[in-house]
């Protein structure tokens, strides 16, 4: 894994340390215990959805829904931050900010044969398509476009490039069709429960595709739709279409994401599921509005989420901050005795580098405390965790307070219940009614109790079985101190190996 440059690490450092100094002597406190380190947050202010991600010229860019003047929704404009490791974070000048119209989300493509004819034919052309908001009176699809990587955007003088006269339609989404050699867009008709699709040659004229409505989970409104071609685990050749978007969640009244799996044909999208099915990205709260990356530094496909839920995003306890993104992931469809499903595995590859603890073979009969490192409160770290063979009820980790025995969170596998979870129920700071409800996933039958979880200060995101159950959490733990034990209830627990790597 590379590393920034010394120069932008010592800058970041002092500039974090004024911001500190400046926020103490305002009065308030800053909450820097909460901060993940490799998932980006704003050093100030409010964030939601992540927009326009695309890998350029050396860089993973996030553009992201800020308010920046603000620590909560409001005056919403396009952020900007890149990445050359997928775990540093630099932020960078505002992006694209609000005028009478309010920024919303949308994408960033690559306009490599500069076919829209804006800006300068001798240098690189980024488009950033999003949703201009005119509160209260309509949504229509704009455009901006840069000639320097994304640092600075030019509002397109004849915008809107899409308007359909209606009050919510939203977050466009766009990628390149190789076979209809088009640009397509989803778009949402978020009350209506519909994506539309819109084919374009030059990133200026859209014209109607085809609409998909209707299907999968309908309680709550439709938002930030993405279409994706998935390569199929274990058969290289094989690939599938998804349809994502941002809905209700597993549980009734969060919001949550869910997929399709079917086919497009450059024109309509085909669900090869029944109409009532429901499949669900992530079984946690804390995972929305996630989108593709346009492009990346290989053939993956890529992608991340906000990491939090309009439940109770307003109660994030953060200061000077609030919002952050989830990590990213490695995207694919993958087999499973219920047909395809998704698979999402954590990036960068951990693997690659010396992991800070590992132990073969270990039995657990009671609770073990995984003493070879310190897992203080207050760091980030991934943990690989296989299981040989399970005897007893329930097993799983604990995160227990040093100083607090009522505070811990649980991640528990339950062999009678057959599921995965996370209880956050005692974890610290409860936000909402919601923290009481545990976040729970069904086994994936055939699939091995294989889990990852990644730590990262308030975050945690499991990912098990083949990367087929995700559950994304965050806690708000009150003291400073904790330890982390591997426990096993009624019956031995036989581990193939646990392994740890810790974000230094
Ligand atoms: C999703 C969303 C989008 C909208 C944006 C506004 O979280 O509601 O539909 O574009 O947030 O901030």
């Amino acid at each position: 894994m590379k590393i920034l440059s010394k120069s932008i690490q010592l800058r970041s450092l002092f500039s974090s340390i004024l911001l500190l100094i400046s926020l103490t002597i305002l009065g308030q406190s800053p909450t820097e215990q909460w901060r993940p380190s490799i998932h980006f947050s704003p050093k100030m202010n409010w964030t939601n959805d992540p927009n326009g991600l695309i890998f350029f010229k050396g860089y993973y860019h996030l553009f992201f829904q800020h308010n920046p003047k603000g620590n909560d929704w409001g005056n919403m404009s396009w952020g900007h931050a890149r990445s050359k490791d997928m775990l540093h974070w630099e932020e960078l000048p505002i992006a694209i900010p609000h005028g009478d119209e309010y920024i919303f989300s949308g994408c960033v493509v690559w306009d490599k044969e500069h076919v829209s004819g804006l800006g300068d034919p001798n240098k690189d052309l980024l488009v950033a398509i999003y949703t201009a908001d005119y509160p209260n009176k309509k949504q229509e699809q704009h455009l901006a476009y840069s000639n320097d990587e994304g640092l600075t955007w030019k509002k397109y003088a004849k915008n809107p490039i899409l308007d359909i006269q209606l009050l919510n339609f939203r977050d466009p989404n766009i990628i390149w069709h190789q076979a209809s050699k088009q640009f397509v867009m989803s778009v949402a008709k978020p009350l209506e429960r519909s994506v539309q699709f819109y084919g374009s040659k030059n990133l200026l004229n859209w014209e109607l595709l085809s609409e998909f409505s209707n299907q999968g989970e309908l309680d709550m409104i439709w938002e930030c739709p993405s279409l994706v071609e998935l390569p199929i685990a274990g058969k290289e050749q094989e690939s599938k279409w998804v349809l994502f978007n941002s809905s209700q969640g597993v549980q009734k009244g969060f919001v949550g994401m869910q997929y399709f799996v079917g086919e497009f044909n450059g024109k309509t999208f085909i669900n090869e599921n029944p109409r009532e099915t429901k499949l669900y990205v992530d079984f946690g709260k804390d995972f929305y509005a996630a989108i593709p990356f346009y492009q990346t530094a290989t053939k993956d496909v890529l992608w991340l989420g906000w990491a939090l839920s309009w439940q109770y995003a307003k109660e994030q306890p953060t200061y000077p901050w609030k919002g952050q993104m989830s990590s990213l992931r490695k995207l694919s469809l993958i087999d499973t005795q219920e047909g395809l499903r998704l698979k999402q595995e954590f990036q960068p590859d951990f693997n690659l580098v010396e992991p800070s603890f590992q132990a073969k073979d270990l039995s657990i009969s009671k609770p073990k405390i995984l003493s070879g490192i310190k897992l203080l409160q207050g760091k980030s770290y991934l943990i690989d965790l296989e299981v040989e063979e399970s005897r007893g009820d329930r097993w799983g980790l604990r995160w227990q307070s040093l100083d607090n025995p009522q505070e811990y969170t649980l991640l528990v596998f339950d062999e009678i219940k057959k599921q995965w979870s996370i209880d956050r129920s005692h974890s610290g700071k409860i936000l909402s009614p919601g923290f009481f409800k545990v976040d729970a996933a069904n086994l994936v039958e055939g699939k091995p109790k294989h889990l990852k979880v990644l730590v990262d200060h308030s975050m945690l995101e499991l990912l098990a079985q083949d990367g087929t159950v995700a559950i994304s959490s965050l806690r708000f733990p009150l003291s400073s101190k904790e330890n982390l034990s591997i426990f096993s209830e009624n019956g031995k627990l036989d581990l193939k190996q646990i392994t740890i790597w810790e974000v230094k």
